[in-house]
Formats: C-alpha cells, sequence, structure tokens
C-alpha cells in the first residue's frame, strides 16, 4: 500500500514538473560563444541569403554588447531580383540539450510584413530526432505558435492542461504539408509588434519525457514567476501554473520521437509559411518583391536578446 502509494506520488510529480539548475547562462557576447553561425541555403525557401560570422559582424547584423545581443536582417540594400536574398542570420548553439528548461529573456522581436522569426530546438536526421518550436510566427500576425514536428507515430489528445488552443492533433511531418501539431498561444503580446510594444518577455521551455511545455509571460504581465524574472539559478516549473502550450506523451513517446538537440535561432523573410500567408496578412504588392524594394521596412526586423538561462 505504502509502496502503491509513493509510486502515485512520483508520477504525479513527473506530470506536474520538477525543480532544475541552471547549466547555461548567455547574455551578450556570451551568445557569440555558444552558438555557431550557419550560411546555408534557407531549407524553407525564404528570401534570406544567411551569412557567415564574419560578414555578420561586418554588416552589424549581430551586435553584442553588455546584456543586449542583437540579430536582424539587412536594412539598406535595395535587391537584384535575380540574386540572393537579403542578408540575414541563423545561429545555431553548440551544445544540444534533452531533457531541460529553456528561459529566454527577449526584449524585442523582428516585426514587419514578410518576416518569418524563429526560436526553436532540433536534433540531427530531421525529422527522426524531432523539432520543438517555442517562438514562430509570420507577417506581424500573432499571438505566438509553439509546434512540434516529429517522425509518424506522435499525436496530441484533444484535451490538454494549457490555456492556448490546438491547431492540428498530428506532429508528423509527412502529413498537412509539415504543419505539425501546433498551440496558438492567447495572449496577444506573446508575438510581433505587440510584443514589442510591452517591452518583450519572457518564453520558457520545458522538455522531460512526462511531456513539452511552453509559457509566455509579458514584460508587464505581474504574473511572472520571481525566478523566471530574475534567472535564478534553480527553477521548478511546478510553480509556473498552466503553461500556454502543453504536449504530454499520452500518445507521443517523447523520449523515443526526440533525440538530442540544438538551439536554433533564425529570421527567414517569404518562403514556405511567410510567403503562402502574405497576401491574408494584410501586406503590401507580393512578399519577394516588398523584400527586394523596401529595405527601410526592416529596420524593426531585429531580436533583441537580454538573457538565455539553460537548466538542467
Ligand atoms: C527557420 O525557422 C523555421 C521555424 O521552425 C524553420 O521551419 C525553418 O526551417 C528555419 N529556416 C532555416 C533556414 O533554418
Ligand atoms: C550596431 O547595432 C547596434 C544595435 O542595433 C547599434 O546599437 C550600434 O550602434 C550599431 N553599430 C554600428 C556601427 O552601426
Ligand atoms: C532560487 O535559487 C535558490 C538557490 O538555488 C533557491 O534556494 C530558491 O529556492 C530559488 N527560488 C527562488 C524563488 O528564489
Amino acid at each position: 500500500m505504502l509502496l502503491y502509494f509513493l509510486h502515485f506520488l512520483l508520477a504525479f510529480k513527473l506530470v506536474l514538473g520538477a525543480s532544475y539548475t541552471q547549466s547555461d547562462s548567455h547574455t551578450g557576447i556570451g551568445f557569440l560563444k555558444s552558438f555557431s553561425y550557419q550560411a546555408i541555403p534557407d531549407p524553407t525557401h525564404g528570401r534570406v541569403n544567411y551569412v557567415d560570422a564574419y560578414t555578420a559582424a561586418n554588416e552589424n547584423l549581430t551586435y553584442a554588447s553588455g546584456d543586449h545581443f542583437v540579430l536582424r536582417t539587412d536594412y539598406w540594400t535595395v535587391l537584384d531580383p535575380n540574386g540572393p536574398g537579403r542578408d540575414s542570420v541563423r545561429i545555431q548553439s553548440n551544445k544540444q540539450y534533452t531533457t531541460s528548461v529553456m528561459v529566454f529573456n527577449i526584449r524585442h522581436m523582428p516585426q514587419g510584413c514578410g518576416t518569418w522569426p524563429a526560436v526553436w530546438t532540433v536534433g540531427e536526421d530531421w525529422p527522426n530526432n524531432g523539432e520543438i518550436d517555442v517562438l514562430e510566427g509570420v507577417n506581424d500576425q500573432g499571438p505566438n505558435q509553439a509546434t512540434l514536428h516529429t517522425s509518424a507515430g506522435c499525436t496530441m489528445p484533444d484535451w490538454r492542461y494549457e490555456k492556448g488552443n490546438a491547431l492540428l492533433d498530428d506532429c508528423n511531418t509527412l502529413l498537412n504539408s509539415n504543419s505539425g501539431c501546433g498551440v496558438k498561444f492567447v495572449d496577444t503580446r506573446s508575438y510581433g509588434p505587440i510584443f514589442n510594444d510591452h517591452g518583450g518577455g519572457w518564453f520558457a521551455s520545458e522538455r522531460s519525457e512526462a511531456g513539452i511545455s511552453v509559457w509566455f509571460w509579458s514584460r508587464d504581465a505581474g504574473t511572472v514567476p520571481y525566478e523566471v524574472e530574475v534567472g535564478n539559478e534553480t527553477v521548478d516549473t511546478d510553480n509556473w501554473g498552466e503553461p500556454s502550450a502543453y504536449f504530454p506523451n499520452t500518445d507521443c513517446d517523447i523520449g523515443a520521437k526526440f533525440g538530442p538537440h540544438n538551439i536554433v535561432i533564425n529570421l527567414s523573410l517569404c518562403g514556405d509559411w511567410a510567403g503562402s500567408a502574405y497576401g491574408a496578412s494584410g501586406c503590401p504588392s507580393t512578399c519577394e518583391d516588398y523584400v527586394d524594394n523596401n529595405p527601410w521596412a526592416f529596420e524593426d526586423a531585429y531580436f533583441d536578446f537580454q538573457w538565455l538561462k539553460i537548466y538542467t
């Protein structure tokens, strides 16, 4: 009986969350030391040209000072429609993580028609080690969307302990044009110009074999847990309340579908999602034409990170 009771407590604890200790903390130039630039063609066909570390520094597309790490697109060059896309940046963490909590303290995210910013984690041999999109959206159309992408055999139940609205339930990349199983947040401050108008905020993810959760608190929410706000040495996700998105392991073997992940921060323009949603977003002209001819429209297309803390 006692053993049974202990088992029950253990299972309950796993479902609710747990305590984690800080293993990595990145601020300002710390981002430059722990991330690498990926000057690769955009696999999602964006109108961008991802540059290397030298070019990014030279063009000030990444900039680190004090507690600012800024990552942006070029906003001064008119492009040749037959030439490469607008210079932009994609960086990937040198370290990989499995069970962990990540807290991103972000002051500003890229905004503007055609922008497709993302903060996400992904494993090698995509999609066999899974993909977790923590922050993502297009063309200033909030709120934020958190999404999983996996190989076949990972679905989400309709009822979940989450604030957001579940979109599709099957995370299989081969279905629904790789839409994945996404959750649209409710708080409009979680994305784009509204996020920026409120001074940004904190995105946090927890990944364990029991499930994956994503929380968001606006800078002026008033409800942000103290340990998140200050980037405490230890955090306990039990104290964080209902997540915006929750992906339990009920019909998805998280341990099998998700391998070691790198963190990726990228800023694309147009491409598969932003391009196809462009007209419906109330944006002018066509996406590629707008990107090619209006560099000044991308002056606010930048991330400004205050810090990133990772707990294991
Ligand atoms: C940028 O991020 C999105 C979001 O997950 C991803 O689907 C896309 O492949 C990324 N593009 C590049 C070039 O990394
Ligand atoms: C580089 O960008 C940062 C952040 O936007 C800005 O504060 C700084 O003045 C820029 N440096 C130059 C040389 O333009
Ligand atoms: C913050 O970290 C300290 C040291 O690990 C811990 O004692 C404390 O419980 C944590 N939480 C808060 C809210 O301070």
